[in-house]
């Protein structure tokens, strides 16, 4: 694409939960048209078309064939993302690509050496980092009026492990489990506002729901940064108790929305009286259609971001969190609110990023290599769970000038 080209026109690769939140962004974008979508499901294939008129395709290879396109969102299982991304690339495509970015470090290497030899953008999209939220509290830690960034705390719980799911999703060797799927929105968040460089990373794991106990439904870090910033991060995925309940006061009484479909869900997972790939599909379709995931809406109004979490950010001089239509940003002289509104879906930043690279040379943030350290930091999460100790990391970036 030239400077002088205006819109990103993208095609949508993996027709599933991913896609279905993303897509309502690119509509709501008049920079952005929504071209065409490939899925090897005829039947999500079916409902795309009937929701966006937009045309369809069976392989990613055909859809990469069409020069209408110039722009692809990767939204396919995590196996898929390198194998995808590298075909993208050799067809000229510029790229976002779901996060995790791919399932361990050689693959990502690959991935960003095709970008870079066919001359395409490569954008890690998908995470919290892009979220109103951690933009405008990285603008506050940069203006320096908080004083120096201390510490950062994320803790997540979600639904995550009740929620229906593939086997690769519940196989840590192709990408599944929690560190691999959520810690990317913690890491990236906090990086972010850190400036970047994760010096250390000792992590925890946990997988205690039978018969879910392949992969972990629950993670625990501490990360320390170059510059002496310390981050913990906390999430789990067994939906008992919901991070998003602290939005919502008395949401987590026993009359709490969305308890019971919870409570069942985990006696089918217990009993595996649930047909599992149906019951995808069904929610899958579903979100497309509506343009909404089930179980993961945010309390009304709420900035608050359940796979993100309470995000505390603790500086010299005060402290922030998300209020329940913005931030808080607490100091020596009191507390003041910002308010942040994003109409145009969650997704819109990533699109914006690249355009403003593609259109007007803005640096981007979510390189390929920061998605690369990214992910290096949740392997080495898992690592530490694993060894015992303290895991020192080695391809870290720092946040680009102007990003
Ligand atoms: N950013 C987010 O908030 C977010 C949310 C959910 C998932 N994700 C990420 O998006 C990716 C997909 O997750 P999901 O939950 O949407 O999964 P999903 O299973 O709902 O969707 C994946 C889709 O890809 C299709 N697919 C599989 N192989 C394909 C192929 N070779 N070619 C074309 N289509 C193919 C499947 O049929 C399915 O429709 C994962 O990497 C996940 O981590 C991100």
């Amino acid at each position: 694409m030239t400077t002088q080209a205006r819109t990103l026109n993208v095609g949508v690769v993996g027709l599933g939960l991913a896609a279905a939140s993303v897509m309502p962004a690119m509509v709501a974008m008049p920079q952005v048209n929504l071209v065409a979508g490939v899925d090897i499901n005829p039947r999500a294939l079916q409902v795309f078309k009937e929701k966006y008129g937009a045309k369809t395709y069976s392989s990613i290879e055909a859809l990469c064939n069409d020069p209408d396109i110039d722009t692809v969102w990767i939204a396919t299982p995590n196996t898929f993302h390198c194998p995808h991304v590298i075909l993208a690339a050799g067809r000229g495509k510029h790229i976002i690509v779901e996060k995790p970015m791919a399932i361990n470090l050689a693959e990502a290497d690959r991935m960003i050496e095709a970008a870079d030899k066919h001359g395409v953008q490569l954008l890690c999209g998908g995470s919290r980092s892009s979220s109103a939220v951690v933009r405008n509290m990285r603008q506050v830690v940069v203006s320096g009026t908080l004083g120096r960034l201390r510490a950062m705390t994320t803790w997540s719980a979600t639904d995550w492990m009740l929620r229906p799911r593939r086997p690769d999703e519940l196989d840590v060797s192709q990408g599944g489990g929690v560190v691999y799927r959520q810690a990317p929105h913690q890491v990236d968040s906090v990086r972010l506002l850190a400036g970047g460089k994760v010096r250390s990373v000792r992590g925890v794991t946990g997988q205690w729901m039978a018969p879910r106990h392949t992969a972990p439904g629950f993670f625990s870090a501490l990360l320390e940064f170059d510059n002496g910033a310390l981050a913990t991060l906390i999430y789990s995925a067994y939906g008992y108790f919901m991070a998003s309940e602290l939005f919502e006061p008395g949401a987590g009484g026993p009359d709490a929305p969305g308890l019971a479909g919870r409570i069942e869900a985990r006696q089918h997972i217990i009993t595996g009286t649930r047909d599992e790939a149906a019951a995808k599909e069904q929610r899958t379709l579903e979100a497309q259609r509506t343009g909404q995931v089930a179980g993961a809406a945010a309390p009304r109004g709420a900035r608050f971001l359940s796979d993100l979490g309470l995000l505390v950010v603790s500086c010299e001089h005060g402290e922030m969190r998300q209020s329940p239509a913005g931030i808080y940003i607490y100091g020596d002289a009191g507390t003041t609110e910002v308010l942040l509104t994003e109409t145009r879906g969650a997704y819109a930043p990533e699109l914006d990023e690249l355009y403003d690279a593609l259109v007007y040379g803005k640096p981007v943030l979510h390189s390929g290599s920061w998605g690369l350290a990214t992910l290096e930091v949740c392997l080495a999460l898992m690592q530490s769970a694993t060894e015992h100790r303290d895991i020192s990391m080695q391809h870290q970036i720092a946040v680009p000038d102007g990003a």
